[in-house]
């Protein structure tokens, strides 16, 4: 069984279901997604659990989000005839052999994994000192390796975890392993480059700064959100001359605007030959039409939502199938198998 599994061909990802995506979420993770679903078999899910490991007392927002979220994928082109879409509660096999890696996991594994105490820091107002929440990166350790995915695509703060996946996974096999037979094998991060979706504020676009397009932001609200952006504050006036490289637009135009366009705001913003107006114009058009087709499916998708649950059941069915091969085998390793 093992032996057939192609471990380097798999790629396993997981996104929690706490907010609507948005252009970052986009730029930075799914058009990464797009291309490997070419290249690999893919397994992308939707990350419940561990929404609970932070959301425990807002459970409504896991439920708001979930389906919300598994429309965004097929609306920018995740394709469920190539990868394999499914949710992570309805793969109850994870939950097993997080439990049974808890039982070989050392305490200061985890406790030294960065995120713990930064999350901690960082989201100051919930009570994050729970089992579920230190042992979260130990979650992720299953959710990875029931599949026995070889490749991991993740941003640099979730990089150590795949560090602790290996970890995990050598001191399985070390233990239980017999005649140099892996039972689980080492995944690699595939480091997905930091996003540079600026935020309509020229921060990092992220939910918690309030800066976020959403992928399907209404036209309207693209053209508002776009036209009230703050400038250059030098340019308080037309006719006078600003600098782009002060201004938030200009990292837009950064990734939208062809070399053309982009000279026509160097020139025109330092001469004052332009108006910020006609400026932003170039991005409400470019962001518009990259998104209208995302609402244009989605809307579709909404108008089917059986459609949409029925092929999110099929993918967990069939994850379901392949995780149960992964934790026969190491039940088998562990003893626990009666016959
Ligand atoms: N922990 C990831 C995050 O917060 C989501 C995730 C859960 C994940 N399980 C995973 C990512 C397995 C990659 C592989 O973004
Ligand atoms: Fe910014 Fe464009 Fe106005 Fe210059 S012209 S300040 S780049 S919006």
């Amino acid at each position: 069984m093992t032996t057939l599994i192609d471990s380097n061909q798999r790629v396993l990802s997981g996104m929690r279901p706490t907010g609507a995506l948005h252009l970052g979420h986009y730029h930075g993770v799914l058009k990464n997604w797009l291309q490997l679903q070419q290249q690999y078999q893919c397994f992308f899910f939707v990350a419940d659990w561990h929404a609970l490991t932070t959301h425990y007392n807002e459970t409504g927002i896991i439920a708001e989000n979930l389906w919300e979220m598994v429309i965004d994928w097929l609306a920018v082109g995740i394709d469920p005839s190539l990868s394999i879409l499914f949710i992570q509660s309805q793969v109850p096999e994870h939950a097993e052999l997080h439990l049974l890696l808890s039982m070989i996991t050392p305490l200061s594994w985890l406790e030294r994994v960065p995120s713990y105490k930064d999350q901690q820091e960082k989201l100051k107002g919930r009570d994050l000192t729970t089992y579920g929440f230190l042992g979260y990166p130990l979650l992720q350790t299953a959710d990875i390796l029931i599949y026995q995915a070889g490749k991991v695509p993740v941003g640099e703060d979730q990089v150590a975890h795949i560090e602790l996946t290996r970890e995990i996974a050598r001191r399985f096999n070390y233990l239980y392993a017999r005649e140099n037979h892996k039972i689980l094998p080492e995944p690699a991060a595939l480091l997905t480059p930091a996003s540079k979706m600026p935020g309509i504020d020229g921060q990092k676009m992220s939910k918690s700064y309030a800066n976020t397009i959403a992928l399907r932001e209404h036209p309207t609200s693209i053209d508002k959100k776009i036209r009230t952006m703050p400038t250059d504050p030098a340019r308080i006036r037309r006719t006078d001359r600003g600098d782009p490289t002060k201004c938030p637009v200009w990292n837009f135009h950064e990734i939208y605007s062809n070399d053309e366009i982009k000279s026509w705001v160097q020139q025109g913003c330092r001469h004052a030959t332009i108006g910020c107006i006609e400026c932003k114009k170039n991005i409400i058009d470019a962001v518009i039409a990259e998104t209208t087709p995302f609402r244009e499916r989605a809307t579709n998708y909404q108008n089917n939502l059986d459609w949409v649950q029925d092929l999110i059941a099929e993918g967990c069915a069939t994850a379901r199938q392949i995780a149960r091969d992964t934790l026969e085998e190491v039940r088998s390793a562990l003893g626990l198998k009666l016959k």
